[in-house]
């Protein structure tokens, strides 16, 4: 079922939780790949009922980003959702759910301030935003997000947790294409000289992890590492290669505990991120 308006998915939700049915949401912005796919699926296992809203929301867009080329096909969405395990996919118009000028926001503080945070100033206030208003429409019992966006992940469970919405996250593990490429959305931008570059994410971090296998711990050898395979590639324009303690996303320089390898990459105009994410002894 294909629901517009916040007050029609409000009226399934009433039915559904007076049925005492559970309801699991998967918050995306469209053009599903297979990593939305295990979201759903994951969420059709643990709930009766699963909604996956579809929503490219501008405020989570800075001015010179990709908000108006953002890929969008709500039919082939709609059908994958569907296939997958969906009951309803909410797909409301910019006007529903930004009816008037916003002054209310959500922001969350310092596990913003690293990572994606220093190059995308505003996104995540914009995304923490959104994600609260869909929390409060769809009132889910649990909700669905990939690690590829693991800073996102963190952010969302920390606004979770010092807002009391009453609902368990549920982090899912980055699903990759055969030779690595972590999916996306944005993959789609990619031409084929450029997909080969992007290559270089994974491989990077692959190598990396081998590296901290063996016994490596100094922060600064596994990026500078990182930084030199990503270099050999003149299309890989990096923005940043960082290693944060995954609690706090705090930038370390030894490896203990549990750690984020971080990495996003600008190739020809598509910005492009990954990660591992290790329990280091
Ligand atoms: O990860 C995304 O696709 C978006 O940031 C989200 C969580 C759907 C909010 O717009």
């Amino acid at each position: 079922m294909l629901v517009k308006t916040i007050k029609e998915v409000r009226n399934i939700i009433k039915q559904n939780k007076l049925r005492e049915k559970t309801v699991g949401l998967v918050p995306t912005m469209g053009y599903l790949h297979e990593g939305h796919l295990s979201l759903i699926r994951k969420a059709k296992q643990d709930n009766d009922f699963v909604i996956v809203s579809i929503f490219v929301n501008p405020i989570q867009f800075g001015p010179n980003e990709d908000f108006e080329d953002y890929p969008r096909d709500l039919d082939r969405d709609y059908k994958l959702a569907i296939e997958a395990g969906a009951n309803l996919i909410f797909n409301p118009s910019v006007e529903e759910m930004y009816p008037q000028e916003i002054k209310t926001f959500v922001e969350v503080r310092d596990l913003t301030e690293n990572l994606c945070g220093l190059s995308r100033p505003g996104h995540f206030r914009g995304v923490t935003t959104v994600v609260a208003k869909l929390f409060n429409i769809v009132q889910p019992d649990k909700a669905y997000f990939g690690q590829k966006d693991a800073q996102q992940v963190s952010v969302i469970s920390k606004m979770v947790q010092d807002l009391n919405f009453d609902l368990e996250i549920v982090p899912c593990p980055i699903v990759r294409e055969n030779d690595g490429l972590a999916m996306s959305s944005r993959n789609v931008y990619l031409k084929a000289t450029e997909r080969k570059s992007a290559l270089l994410l994974s491989q990077s971090l692959f190598q990396a992890q081998e590296l901290i296998n063996k016994g490596e711990r100094n922060a600064e050898n596994i990026k500078d590492f990182i930084t030199a395979t990503l270099q050999k590639d003149e299309k890989c324009d990096i923005d940043y290669v960082k290693i944060v303690d995954f609690d706090t996303l705090k930038d370390i320089e030894i490896l203990k505990g549990n750690v984020l390898v971080a990495l996003a990459v600008k190739i020809g105009k598509t910005r492009l991120i990954d990660n591992i994410i290790m329990e280091v002894k």
